[in-house]
């Protein structure tokens, strides 16, 4: 469960009580890019198996801190830990640490455009499988996998440019989950879906939830919000609902 290190923690299940090995862990993360301080003095940490929903006005620091969860911005002041390890641009470096990192953790953006760039499905999900130099056959394995869980066998040697977007989506969520990371960040899962995808999406993510993945999922759709979280994350000015379990950062 989530856990906050100050007074902030209102009607959170674990109250106050500061964590022991959480999977996510940040102490006075000050982030900013150039001159725009997006992410303030952040303290929370994330235990492993959870489902935490990221609420808050626009520019409020959503997709920044799911970045950071990712190892792909770093602070300023203060640490980020994933599993204990401290990530650093330093660490982040060494490809080693690195790829351990991407295939623990992986980020289906907002935009599925930025995530891929091979020239078919199958080479898109392969791509991280072979970074963290799995066998061809586990390769294989995997594409064939995720190809069957997405349901998207079908797109497998199309082009993914080529695709619509909710095509775009469940090729980019399939290249996650060919990792078998313990951890997934959603950015707005659900923009730009129609209804029939939205309602397969918001399956998809209890399956993942029931199945013991770590989901932080940062969305302005307040019913994907009620349906999936153990708890809220409300970044900035926003106030969502002040009687569901929810922690309230970068004030
Ligand atoms: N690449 C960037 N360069 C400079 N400033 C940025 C960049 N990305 C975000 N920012 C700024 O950082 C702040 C936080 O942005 P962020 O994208 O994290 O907000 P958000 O909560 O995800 O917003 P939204 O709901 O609109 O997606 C904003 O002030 C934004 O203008
Ligand atoms: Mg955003």
């Amino acid at each position: 469960m989530a856990h906050v290190h100050e007074t902030e923690a209102l009607h959170h299940p674990h109250g106050s009580t500061p964590a022991e090995g959480a999977l996510i862990a940040f102490d006075d993360f000050c982030f900013a890019y150039d001159e725009t301080v997006a992410l303030r003095h952040i303290t929370l940490d994330i235990d492993a198996g959870d489902t935490v929903v990221l609420m808050g006005d626009n520019g409020s620091g959503k997709s920044t801190l799911l970045k950071a969860i990712c190892g792909l911005i770093h602070p300023q002041q203060g640490s980020y830990r994933f599993d204990g390890a401290q990530v650093t641009e330093q660490r982040m470096r060494d490809a080693s640490f690195s790829k351990r990192l991407h295939a623990r953790v992986g980020f289906v953006f907002q935009d599925s455009d930025a995530q891929l760039f091979c020239p078919s499905v199958e080479d898109e999900i392969a791509f991280g499988p072979w970074q963290i130099g799995l066998s061809e056959d586990e390769v294989s394995r995997r594409v064939d996998d995720t190809l069957a869980l997405l349901g998207i066998g079908h797109l497998r040697g199309r082009a993914p440019w080529a695709l619509s977007g909710g095509e775009k989506k469940r090729v980019a969520i399939a290249c996650v989950l060919s990792m078998n990371p313990d951890a997934l960040c959603f950015d707005e899962p659900l923009a730009g879906l129609d209804a029939k995808t939205q309602a397969w999406l918001l399956g998809f993510l209890k399956q993942l939830k029931a199945a013991g993945k770590t989901l932080i999922i940062a969305t302005h759709d307040q019913s994907l919000a009620d349906e999936v979280a153990d708890y809220f994350v409300y970044m900035g000015e926003y106030h969502g609902y002040g009687d569901r379990p929810h922690t309230h950062i970068n004030l």
